[in-house]
């Protein structure tokens, strides 16, 4: 209030408030990809605050994000300047600015079929919603019950799940593959994913952005368990991924239409990272078929440690994928960029 005030009489706080403020904060919700370290804080194997992780991370810092650095939800604090990076919510140490700002509540490890995240004991969809909406009382208490309405309806909501489903639970458990075909799995994922967002826009969710699976089938650990001598991509990972995404994508089309002021939008990241894993020079990389961590061809979280540094490489900025899952920050920074610009109006 007081600085509305200012502005009429001060430059200086004309510029302090003419900063980029397209959304008041962003709120996170899905799986490692997106994950700043809630993990830290459950009890779970799903975990990698210790190193090398975050061997870039601000002078070298484990954070429990799964990459060396940067994850896209930092990506995508910074570039609506909201903050430079965006913290897990569990974070005992978070201040009311911090809330004001947005956080994640999401948990490596996490899916949209609620079996992938009790395989794993980390927080589902539905627990990541219970946190939201003790955030919400968080913020009622701060601004009153109708500037919580208001302020909610112009936070930039991101949800980023779903490769676990597909990588983990169909294709390496045997749990969901004796029931069901992938097209009845994709319908079973896409019915828990269209619930959230109805639960979601019923907390008062009204700008939703929707990220698509990546190629999953071409990660380095897929390769190394499906792809044969020559480590070649998994057809049948990349087709589930692409059947699951246009099945989404319907979805976000739908609930556009049945969801009164509700702006929601696909982005798509599977073009974007296979364009990056398939002409990776262009990109500035040199490696895309292996991680940096040791071997580079299956560790990924526990396996991903200190014991494999001697095989771990010198420069990940050169390397598409960080560990045998997840791509490097220099790799996310690209595709945030990518996936920042797509569709972006539709939002605003
Ligand atoms: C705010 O940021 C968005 C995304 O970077 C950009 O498209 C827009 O032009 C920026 N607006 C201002 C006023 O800087
Ligand atoms: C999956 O959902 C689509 C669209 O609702 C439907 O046409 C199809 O029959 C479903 N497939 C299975 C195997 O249930």
């Amino acid at each position: 209030m007081l600085c509305i005030f200012v502005v009429l009489l001060s430059e200086g706080c004309i510029l302090a408030l003419s900063k980029n403020t397209t959304f008041p904060a962003i709120i996170v919700f899905g799986d490692s990809i997106v994950d700043p370290g809630n993990n830290n804080y459950i009890s779970t194997i799903i975990k990698c605050d210790f190193a090398p992780y975050g061997r870039d991370f601000q002078g070298g810092k484990p954070t429990g994000r799964f990459s060396n650095g940067k994850v896209p939800s930092d990506f995508a604090a910074e570039f609506y300047g909201i903050k430079e990076l965006l913290p897990a919510y569990l974070d005992p140490n978070l201040n009311l600015q911090d809330l004001l700002t947005g956080v994640s509540f999401a948990s490596g490890g996490a899916g949209y079929d609620p079996l992938t995240s009790k395989i794993v004991s980390v927080l589902s969809l539905s627990d990541q919603l219970e946190l939201f909406k003790e955030y919400k009382e968080k913020i009622k208490l701060a601004m009153g019950e109708e500037q919580t309405t208001n302020f909610l309806s112009k936070v930039l909501f991101i949800i980023c799940t779903g490769s676990d489903d597909i990588a983990n639970t169909y294709f390496t458990t045997p749990f969901r593959r004796a029931h069901y075909d992938i097209d009845s799995y994709t319908n079973l994922t896409i019915s828990s994913a269209s619930q959230f967002f109805q639960e979601l826009y019923g907390e008062g969710a009204r700008r939703i952005a929707i990220l698509g699976l990546p190629p999953i089938g071409c990660v380095p650990s897929q390769r190394t368990l499906g792809g044969g001598k020559q480590r070649g991509c998994v057809e049948a990972a990349n087709r589930a991924a692409t059947l699951f995404n246009s099945k989404l994508s319907a979805q976000v089309d739908s609930l556009k239409k049945s969801l009164p002021g509700l702006k929601t939008v696909y982005n798509d990241i599977y073009n974007p990272l296979l364009s990056i894993i398939q002409n990776p020079q262009k990109y500035g990389f040199e490696e895309a078929n292996k991680g940096c961590c040791g071997t580079g061809n299956i560790e990924v979280s526990i396996l991903c440690n200190q014991l494999s540094n001697h095989k771990t490489c010198k420069d990940a900025s050169k390397f598409v994928f960080w560990d045998s899952y997840h791509p490097t920050e220099a790799a996310y920074k690209i595709l945030s960029s990518v996936i920042l610009n797509q569709h972006l109006n539709d939002l605003l």
